[in-house]
């Protein structure tokens, strides 16, 4: 970590209090920072590469609406075969940077039938169903409690302050929970069907275990999903990752519009 920490702080000059973790597609809005300083993952002492067709791997340091950010610009998966000390190690870097926000990104499948394709969702809570735990093993207390409360994992007030950022652009905003599984395989119907009955309103293949380290370390969470499909067996037609990257594009737009406002609120709720 300290060798990560050492080769970052000496590229760049500033510290990000708002860090976004960027999903499958989504990654264009690292582009739209100010002043922007890219550092690829390959560069960086003890990262991962991601090897996700949509990710590309680099953190990109600059400024939105004013409020100093980092961007994880392409995540890591725990499907891609590493462990999951390596799928968190980025995640932990920007908490130790200084961030007091980690806005959590991601594609997912909509498993809420009044969802449809494109609709954002802010994450209200989650279901970790992957069997995992990112805080499994030994806990320094400087990092945070070895049995950390998950109540307010989605902050309150981010929450309420995305849902009016939402409503005076009039973005028509959905909210649920986030439903953790492994991947790489897409879920079957049945698990599906058991997602919901479970009162899962989404699944992915991400996020969870970066805002349990987010959480851990109190840093606040924002949580988006972007729903790029309809979860198996809802509709006919077989799911398709091409699909994913294809409506997170189209959404581009009002993804970025979104992101944007909420960190110029972020930034006003500092000054
Ligand atoms: N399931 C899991 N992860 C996903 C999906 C899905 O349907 N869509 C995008 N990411």
């Amino acid at each position: 970590m300290h060798k990560t920490m050492d080769f970052i702080k000496s590229k760049i000059n500033m510290e990000p209090k708002v860090g976004i973790i960027l999903g499958s597609g989504l990654g264009d809005f690292a582009d739209t920072l100010e002043e922007a300083v890219s550092i690829l993952y390959s560069e960086i002492p003890g990262f991962h590469q991601s090897t996700v067709v949509g990710h590309s791997g680099e953190l990109v340091f600059g400024y939105k609406e004013g409020v100093p950010m980092v961007c994880m610009k392409g995540r890591i998966h725990y499907y891609e075969g590493i462990s999951m000390d390596q799928v968190v190690f980025p995640t932990k870097v920007l908490c130790a940077l200084g961030i007091e926000t980690l806005i959590v990104t991601n594609a997912a499948g909509g498993v809420n039938e009044e969802f449809k394709p494109g609709d954002l969702m802010l994450i209200r809570d989650h279901i970790n169903f992957a069997g995992i735990n990112p805080l499994i093993g030994p806990n320094d207390e400087k990092d945070g409690p070895r049995f950390p409360d998950m109540t307010y994992t989605y902050d309150k007030d981010h929450l309420e302050m995305a849902k009016r950022v939402a409503d005076t652009s009039g973005l028509g905003l959905q909210e649920g929970v986030y439903m953790y599984f492994t991947g790489p395989s897409y879920e079957t119907p049945a698990e599906i069907k058991m997602a919901r009955i479970l009162g899962a309103d989404a699944v992915g293949m991400s996020t969870v275990p970066e805002a349990i380290i987010a959480n851990h370390r109190g840093v606040k969470v924002l949580g988006i999903s972007c729903i790029t499909n309809m979860a198996a067996g809802i509709l006919e037609t077989p799911l398709d990752h091409s699909e994913v990257t294809e409506v997170s594009k189209m959404v581009r737009e009002s993804f970025i519009a979104f992101v944007t406002n909420c960190i110029k609120e972020l930034g006003n709720e500092r000054n």
